[in-house]
């Protein structure tokens, strides 16, 4: 079983990746496969529709493998500070670059982080976003605030909350009994 993170922070080093390496440390407990595609390390070019525009040959290979990588993966999870009350825009960005075929029937796990007041509100907006493309977003999901993590001297992140850490193991349970199950494979 494939697992991919989609991390959707502006920042390098975010809070939303320290979440994400916690997750795949979970996973990969579980024998699970997983792969972080952090947006700030791996950037893409502005979806272009027309083709008028001229990316940098970097951020078109990187658009193919985060396709490649979703394609493949038997589940994803979204990852995404809290920007404006949602989302970040880098993140729809990614998601505009993939499709339906990426999505459908697929179990999606979604985990935010604030630095203001905690929000889930960027979940419940990613939520809808999964069922137009028609994943199945599971129940449980993680929005945490910068005040749940540590740092290290190099300045990188760690989720220290005890809370969250619970939570997060909880997160990864349902999305791995998902996927082993799949149980609307044949709704695909
Ligand atoms: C453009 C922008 C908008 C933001 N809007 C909010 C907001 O509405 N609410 C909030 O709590 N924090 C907001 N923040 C703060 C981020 O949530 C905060 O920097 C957080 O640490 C981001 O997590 P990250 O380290 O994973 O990127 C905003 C930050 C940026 C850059």
């Amino acid at each position: 079983m494939k697992g991919l993170i989609i991390v959707g922070s502006a920042r390098v080093n975010s809070h939303t990746k320290a979440l994400a390496q916690y997750l795949k440390g979970q996973l990969e407990e579980k024998d699970v496969e997983t792969e972080i595609f952090d947006l700030a390390d791996q950037p893409i070019h502005t979806l272009d529709v027309s083709g008028a525009s001229n990316p940098p040959d970097e951020y078109k290979r990187n658009v193919e493998a985060l396709q490649k990588k979703a394609r493949e993966a038997d589940f994803i999870i979204l990852g995404t500070p809290n920007y404006h009350g949602s989302y970040s825009g880098i993140l729809k960005n990614a998601l505009d670059h993939l499709t339906m075929d990426d999505f459908k029937m697929k179990p999606v796990g979604l985990m935010g982080n604030s630095g203001g007041i905690v929000s889930a509100e960027p979940l419940s907006h990613l939520r809808l976003i999964v069922r137009t493309l028609l994943g199945i977003a599971v129940p449980t999901q993680i929005a945490t605030h910068d005040s749940d993590f540590g740092k290290l001297d190099d300045g990188t992140f760690y989720l220290q909350d005890e809370e969250f850490q619970l939570r997060s193991r909880l997160f990864v349970e349902q999305i791995v009994s998902f996927a082993e199950s799949r149980p609307y494979e044949h709704l695909k």
